[in-house]
């Protein structure tokens, strides 16, 4: 029996490649010369996509009017429309869980990173200013005694919750519903849990329902001992809103894992001191990105074996 087709825009990791390799023909546009003639000629074969990073919309699966699966690498799926994948019955899929725990560790991280200057820190002794002119300077902010709102409490921002709590913060959070799970206290508004707290966790995904949310209003709620941190998407935070709050002092700091317009980043961000800047770096351990791009084989192979993918996102 011939071998399903499977389209991978991208490349991605090794355990994709291999895992898809081993069930699939896969078709690879980008090792190929002529990358669009490639897709043209395959376009009617594909039955699934495994996708990373690649916008699919109504636009994009038009050419391939045989799709049965998108199988997304990451548990944020901002770049798929799910509304036009739905219309053409077409699953799509994502990676949860898998990720959980490494994403709530380096949110921690960061936000210690970020109230306590480690970074900058280190950047001193490794300057040689300890030996040369001191210690480095107190810092004007801390992690103890702080409230930290939790804007998205899915399971990341559950396992953020928890370690904010061995941590000792008091915590609280927003999010589309009220959790009966939960005893946080819940705000109905991003601006309410703005008001409530001194620290802004932002876990929530991508998309235009959270475009912007973290606003120059919610800034300033957050107020002067304020601290923003965003592990979910750049796309939440006004970028330009934030710059110009931390530039007044609006809010004391903030620490960003992603940004608006990925791999680029503001250099009036890059300019500001109390702040702490990573490279979407989340889940990006061997063990967790290998364990995800599992998953993105597992669905596939699960779909065409079974008719049932193993994580598919609400249609
Ligand atoms: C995710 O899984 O959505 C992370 O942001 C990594 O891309």
């Amino acid at each position: 029996m011939s071998k399903v087709d499977i389209l991978m825009p991208r490349a991605m990791l090794p355990v994709v490649m291999r895992g898809l390799e081993e069930k699939f023909t896969v078709h690879k546009p980008f090792e190929a010369a002529d990358p669009d003639g490639l897709m043209a000629e395959v376009a009617d074969r594909i039955r699934g996509i495994a996708v990373l990073g690649t916008r699919i919309d109504a636009e994009f699966l038009v050419k391939f009017p045989n799709v049965e699966i998108a199988s997304n690498f990451g548990v944020g799926y901002d770049n798929i429309n799910v509304a036009d994948c739905s219309a053409k019955n077409i699953v799509v899929t994502n990676t949860p869980d898998v990720l959980t725990e490494e994403v709530a560790d380096t949110a921690l991280g960061l936000l210690i990173m970020t109230a306590r200057e480690l970074s900058a820190a280190e950047k001193w002794l490794r300057d040689g200013k300890w030996e040369s002119k001191g210690p480095y300077p107190l810092t004007g902010a801390t992690l103890v005694g702080r409230t930290l709102g939790i804007f998205g409490l899915g399971r990341i921002g559950k396992a953020i919750a928890k370690r904010a709590e061995a941590f000792g913060l008091k915590v609280h959070y927003y999010g589309r519903t009220r959790q009966a799970d939960v005893a946080y206290p819940y705000h109905d508004s991003l601006l309410g849990l703005a008001d409530a707290c001194d620290t802004l966790m932002v876990v929530a995904p991508g998309g235009p329902e959270t475009h912007h949310a973290v606003n120059s209003e919610v800034l300033a709620a957050l107020g002067s001992n304020g601290i923003l941190i965003n592990i979910g998407r750049g796309t939440v935070v006004d970028e330009a809103a934030l710059i110009e709050a931390l530039e007044k002092r609006v809010i004391y700091g903030a620490g960003l894992d992603v940004f608006e317009d990925e791999p680029h980043v503001p250099a009036g961000l890059m300019a500001l001191d109390r702040v702490t800047l990573l490279p979407h770096v989340g889940s990006a351990s061997v063990q967790t990105r290998d364990a995800m791009g599992q998953l993105v084989v597992d669905n596939l192979t699960s779909w065409f074996e079974t008719g049932k993918a193993v994580t598919p996102v609400p249609g």
